[in-house]
């Protein structure tokens, strides 16, 4: 029988889950699905008990309801630690994980960057700075956050030291640490269509060793990355943390090897690009 996987959210129209993960069902010749459903707060806990109840195979979770969930499933150490789950599993029970982070590193540990033991520069400290933040942390290497509201780069700096090497700094003092950092994560809105002209650093701030990703990825070269690459730096594009969390999610939901380089096309083509 067909097994039904979806993403919970509000809205949720434009989310590209359901090409990524259908795309990859077909590459694999696998009897399932995959669809999106507007489910708001409220509705959260119904809607989950509901899925198990029907045999969902797995759903995410994405905005307005990734710290909702954690009050109602139960979560692994590192979605506890983020604060925000992004994929149910219904095998035993109802388990939430957090594969954003996990996301982020193989995006760029498929560039060959090392993790473990490197300087971290994470600018920005809303949920997806939070997750990178305790990921790479806990992979051992050293992060700097840096945000515009700096109280907000403290606290979470402050957490993440629970489970590595964390310090946190206004947004301003981006130019004193980049000269000692090797990768340098956008986890702020800046850049982001309309505003494509908005960077958290230039090319005159960037050292050529340094590897610049940019969670971004409307448009998919941002100005951050055409700094980077004026600076002779490594850019990574955004889109890969979009299909490696979900390539994760797919792992845990069935324990099969995802197809990225289909999930990656299927993005690429959900986006226009
Ligand atoms: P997400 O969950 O996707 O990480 P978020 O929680 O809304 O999104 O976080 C957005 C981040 O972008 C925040 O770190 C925000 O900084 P503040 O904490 O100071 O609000 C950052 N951000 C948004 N617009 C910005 C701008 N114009 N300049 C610098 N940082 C900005």
């Amino acid at each position: 029988m067909n097994t039904v996987y979806g993403v919970f959210g509000d809205p949720i129209a434009h989310s590209l889950s359901p090409n990524m993960h259908n795309a990859a069902f077909i590459e694999l010749d696998m009897d399932c699905t995959y669809h999106a459903f507007r489910v708001s707060p409220e509705n959260l806990k119904d809607a989950l008990l509901g899925a198990k109840a029907m045999g969902f195979g797995g759903v995410n979770l994405t905005v307005p309801l990734k710290q909702e969930a954690l009050s109602i499933v139960d979560a692994d150490p590192l979605a506890e630690n983020i604060g925000a789950i992004n994929t149910v599993d219904f095998k035993e029970g109802i388990t939430g994980h957090n594969t954003d982070g996990i996301g982020a590193k193989r995006a760029i540990e498929e560039k060959d960057v090392e993790i473990k033991g490197s300087n971290v520069l994470i600018v920005g400290a809303g949920g997806a700075a939070r997750a990178i933040a305790f990921q790479f942390a806990r992979d051992g290497a050293n992060i700097t956050i840096a945000n515009r509201t700096e109280q907000k780069a403290l606290d979470l700096s402050m957490d993440v030291s629970s489970v590595g090497i964390a310090t946190g700094c206004g947004i301003e003092s981006i130019k004193d640490v980049i000269d000692d950092c090797d990768i340098l994560i956008n986890c702020t809105t800046l850049g982001m269509k309309p505003k494509t002209e908005g960077t958290i650093a230039t090319a005159e701030d960037m050292h050529p060793d340094l590897i610049v990703f940019d969670i971004v990825y409307n448009p998919l070269e941002t100005r951050l990355l055409k700094e980077a690459k004026k600076a002779g730096a490594k850019a990574i594009t955004g889109e890969m943390m979009l299909v490696y969390q979900g390539a994760e999610a797919f792992r845990i939901w069935t324990g099969v090897e995802p197809p990225i380089e289909v999930m990656k096309q299927a993005v690429l083509e959900g986006l226009d690009i």
